[in-house]
């Protein structure tokens, strides 16, 4: 079974993708193939409103239309069987990046039309086990009350939907540079960050961990 981890951080190997690392070997100790893709690597935008997955008798069959450079991931995404997506918080919202490929990823999967229960369809598709993860500046406290939870949750509302399920792992206060003191910055103590990342931030590894090998296992069951 497949596994795809992508890094929605310009950052190749800072928090996002150290996070999204633990959460792909925690997939991989449990059997999974897995693979980590830097959306940074591609060139594209978000849905174009082309409509070709809504038009009566559409071939789509869940997948963008576009044929452009991040097709191969969305195709790797149609078959896996567990998603992770990880993404800064830029402006209280994921990546540009992210909130492009989402589209690319969710609006095929939709449909406009309710069926005779009169509950929202959607285009069939097997359940997949996703995940986001998110990294931040803002502590935890500050998050829920500036409406983090409602502006990061959507997207995972909407995954959930979608996919059939789920969840979201967030990393607060995170280590933004190597040396603050070359940064015009003083909204933030290096010192304080730097003690975060050495005693929170494993932790928040080791739940990136216990993330990708629980998903892994729930993929299992689903398809057992
Ligand atoms: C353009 C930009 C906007 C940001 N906006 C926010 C924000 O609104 N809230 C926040 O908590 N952190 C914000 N940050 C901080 C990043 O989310 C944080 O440093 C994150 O952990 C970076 O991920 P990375 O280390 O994987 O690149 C912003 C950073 C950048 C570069």
């Amino acid at each position: 079974m497949k596994a795809i981890f992508i890094n929605g951080s310009p950052r190749k190997n800072w928090n996002t993708a150290q996070l999204l690392d633990s959460a792909m070997q925690g997939a991989a100790d449990a059997g999974f193939e897995v693979e980590r893709v830097n959306l940074f690597d591609y060139e594209f935008t978000g849905c174009k409103s082309c409509f070709a997955c809504k038009i009566k008798n559409s071939k789509t069959n869940g997948v963008c239309a576009i044929r452009d450079s991040i097709r191969p991931v969305i195709e790797k995404c149609q078959e896996a069987d567990v998603i992770v997506i990880g993404s800064p918080v830029y402006f209280g919202y994921p990546t540009g990046s992210v909130r492009s490929l989402v589209e690319r990823l969710l609006f095929p999967l939709d449909t406009y039309l309710f069926d005779e229960q009169g509950n929202r369809m959607k285009v069939p598709h097997k359940t997949v086990q996703t995940a986001l993860i998110y990294t931040m500046n803002c502590p935890e406290e500050l998050s829920h009350k500036v409406g983090y939870d409602t502006l990061l949750g959507f997207t995972g509302t909407e995954m959930g939907r979608l996919y059939g399920y789920n969840e979201i792992l967030c990393s607060y206060e995170t280590l933004q540079f190597k040396d603050y003191s070359r940064y015009d910055m003083n909204l933030f103590s290096e010192e304080q960050r730097k003690e975060r990342h050495e005693t929170q931030f494993p932790v928040d590894l080791q739940n990136a961990y216990d993330l990708g090998k629980r998903l892994a296992q729930k993929a299992v069951e689903a398809n057992a």
